[in-house]
């Protein structure tokens, strides 16, 4: 049941959270699908509804610094730096948690991930709920995460869905751990660039390492509504031919990559990285018009790094 987000709406989907009854709301990265941290129960039944595989820890969403005490056992010089810098905002911080956070929201790990979500009605939900809450993407799980309150209809009709319209930046939230160095798990809305201005000796970790660290990169996703290849920038006369031999194929790339391939009407992504990932899961979940979708890469700079480790995941192939 879709809902506009009116305190009204949002106090019912705070009393739904208290009582234990998962409730969808959105966030400027993506939607989530919300229970309480502190309710094992409600926890398994986000896991359940999403068909997560359960060694797939989920992130806690508060609403500030003050109610992070209790969950977590420190907070290291670095990650009260990156808070500050960037919370409320699309950065989740892999911390060490305490015996209050339940092992079924972290997977059985000894950390916790934790976030400020920096949207009014994510925050006045948590708020009014007066508890952290433990949301993933609300997708079924393999599919590509939610930015309109549509696309969570569609993957679980009948849940209670607080739409606040189009989410902002339409890419996840990067992960962090604070380990020595610090550690990039999972590329996304805030970009290496930005976190190294805070902390110079940041690195992302290997796609290895972020399988063993972070369980989340382990498993299939944004899995598109048609078979996607994935075409590197130096691959645009393979892509030609390959848009010749199939005329049913669909190209998408950027705005300004599109006089690359004359005689083809792309689906443009956008003309500015902003643009592009904001509307890149809303075209993987929708464009059905070819029977493949051709993708052109991007090049991995900044916030398309997080667009491209994203089409990556969702290609069927890479050419
Ligand atoms: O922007 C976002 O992060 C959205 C909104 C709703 O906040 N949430 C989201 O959640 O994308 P989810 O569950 O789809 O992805 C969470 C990621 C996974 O890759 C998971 O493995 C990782 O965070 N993660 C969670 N807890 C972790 C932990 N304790 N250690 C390492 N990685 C963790
Ligand atoms: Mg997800």
């Amino acid at each position: 049941m879709l809902l506009p987000a009116s305190p009204a709406a949002i106090r019912r989907a705070a009393a739904a959270l208290r009582r234990g009854e998962p409730v969808a709301f959105p966030t400027e990265t993506v939607y989530g699908l919300g229970a309480s941290a502190l309710d094992p129960e409600a926890v398994r039944k986000v896991f359940a509804a999403k068909g997560r595989p359960d060694d797939n820890p989920l992130i806690v969403h508060v609403t500030g610094l003050p109610m992070l005490r209790g969950l977590v056992r420190s907070l290291p010089p670095a990650a009260r730096a990156l808070a500050e810098r960037f919370w409320p905002g699309p950065l989740t911080l892999v911390l060490p948690k305490t015996r209050a956070v339940p092992g079924v929201v972290t997977a059985g790990l000894p950390t916790v991930a934790v976030r400020v979500p920096d949207h009014p009605v994510a925050l006045a939900l948590i708020e009014a709920a007066a508890v952290p809450v433990a949301a993933p993407s609300a997708n079924r799980s393999g599919r590509p995460s939610p930015t309109r309150a549509a696309h969570v209809a569609a993957d679980f009709p009948g849940l209670l869905v607080l739409d606040g319209g189009a989410a902002r930046h339409g890419l996840e939230s990067t992960v962090v751990s604070l380990g020595d160095p610090p550690r990039v798990l999972r590329l996304g809305a805030i970009s290496v660039e930005e976190l190294r201005a805070v902390l110079p000796g940041l690195v992302v970790a290997t796609k290895t390492r972020a399988r063993a660290e972070s369980p989340g990169m382990r498993h299939r996703h944004y899995a598109p509504a048609r078979p996607l290849v994935l075409f590197r920038r130096s691959r645009a006369a393979a892509l030609r031919e390959a848009l010749a031999a199939d005329p049913k194929a669909l190209l998408l790339c950027a705005d300004a990559d599109a006089p690359l391939f004359p005689g083809r009407r792309p689906v443009r992504l956008g003309a500015t990285p902003a643009e592009i990932a904001h509307g890149l899961f809303d075209a993987l979940r929708t464009e059905r018009r070819g029977s493949v979708l051709l993708v052109y890469a991007l090049p991995r700079r900044g916030l398309l790094r997080a667009v491209m480790d994203r089409l990556e995941r969702a290609a069927t192939r890479v050419v």
